[in-house]
């Protein structure tokens, strides 16, 4: 199998959906322990609304304080020209715009229609294209949406392909429920793969019904060789009622490491840099791995 690049999210996706407000240097912080214990590429913010996402308020100063560290790949989430703007303004490198495979919610999350949202995005690529900054694309409900049930894995290629032809030179599959399981993954990961190619495509999976990890293992075995998580499972989705965290990022370098697939992060760094977030945000651990390897802690001689 090839190497596997992870993709943390957690300061991003993880805290946008938690209800207490970090301020941007306990952001920063976490971004920090997280490049510490070996993650390279960290989405630290996002320049969208902050009157719908409060939790991303200050998203220029996260990256102020973090930019300019060396191997360090920084991104942040982008809905339109503005938040671009903003974005490449404080030096931001890598952006991701966000659009969905279900119309409701992308009214839902972005206040406009799919089509609306990719028309919205060409500023952002057109930008992005100027200044050398690189162009993610996610696609949210992939196999699964909370307000109209089963998506077609061709609604989700047909999106692949606009993205691709919009200019993303990575696009990130995301079932935002967590509904799906790994056929539904595979023939979605093989329909996509028909429609662009596949070292174009991530995998960023919810871990609602325990299918995330399973989940990755489909899509490796398709394939895939990017996957998005969340330090301690963090998150859910504000637009999806009931969906929890992402897949934790320490159980898929469990899950990795232990495939024979080097990941370069160190395991115990990673729990301690969930525990501390965990800590700071009053929660407990979604990391099966994480609470493994704490109670491990307590009855080692
Ligand atoms: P809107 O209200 O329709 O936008 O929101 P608008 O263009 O009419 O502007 C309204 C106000 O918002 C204006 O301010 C703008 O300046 C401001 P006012 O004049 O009223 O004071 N505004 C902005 N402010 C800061 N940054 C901006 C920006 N744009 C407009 N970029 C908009 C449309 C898209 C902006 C809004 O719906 C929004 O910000 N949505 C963000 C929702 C969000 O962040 N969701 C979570 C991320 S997606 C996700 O988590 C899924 C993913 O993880 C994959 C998965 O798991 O599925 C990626
Ligand atoms: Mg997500």
């Amino acid at each position: 199998m090839h190497p596997v690049r992870i993709v943390e999210v957690g300061p991003r996706d993880g805290l946008q959906n938690e209800a207490r407000i970090l301020p941007p240097a306990t952001r920063a912080q976490l971004v920090q322990m997280l490049a510490q214990a070996g993650l390279r590429h960290i989405e630290a913010g996002a320049f969208v609304s902050p009157r719908w996402v409060p939790q991303m308020r200050g998203s220029d100063e996260v990256l102020w304080l973090l930019l300019e560290q060396p191997g360090l790949h920084l991104s942040a989430l982008v809905p339109n020209e503005q938040g671009m703007r903003s974005a490449l303004a404080c030096g931001c490198r890598e952006v991701a715009v966000f659009a969905a495979a279900s119309e409701t919610f992308s009214q839902r999350n972005t206040n406009c229609s799919i089509d609306e949202s990719l028309v919205r995005f060409e500023p952002v690529a057109a930008l992005a294209r100027e200044h050398g900054v690189s162009l993610r694309g996610y696609i949210s409900c992939v196999v699964d949406c909370p307000y109209e049930g089963a998506i077609a894995p061709g609604r989700v290629a047909d999106l692949c392909l606009k993205l691709q032809q919009l200019g993303c030179d990575e696009i990130s599959l995301g079932d935002t429920t967590g509904a799906g399981t790994p056929r539904q993954i595979r023939q979605l990961v093989d329909a996509c793969a028909a429609a662009v190619p596949l070292a174009m495509l991530a995998g960023h999976f919810h871990d609602t019904y325990g299918m995330a990890v399973a989940n990755v293992l489909a899509a490796l075995e398709a394939g895939i060789t990017v996957f998005d998580a969340s330090v301690s499972g963090l998150g859910g989705c504000p637009y999806s009622p009931g969906a929890s965290g992402n897949l934790a990022t320490e159980d898929l370098v469990y899950l990795l490491e232990g495939l024979g697939l080097p990941t370069g992060i160190d395991l115990d760094s990673l729990v301690d840099a969930g525990a501390w977030i965990d800590t700071v945000l009053e929660r407990q651990t979604a990391s099966r791995v994480a609470r493994a390897r704490l109670a491990a802690r307590t009855v080692r001689v």
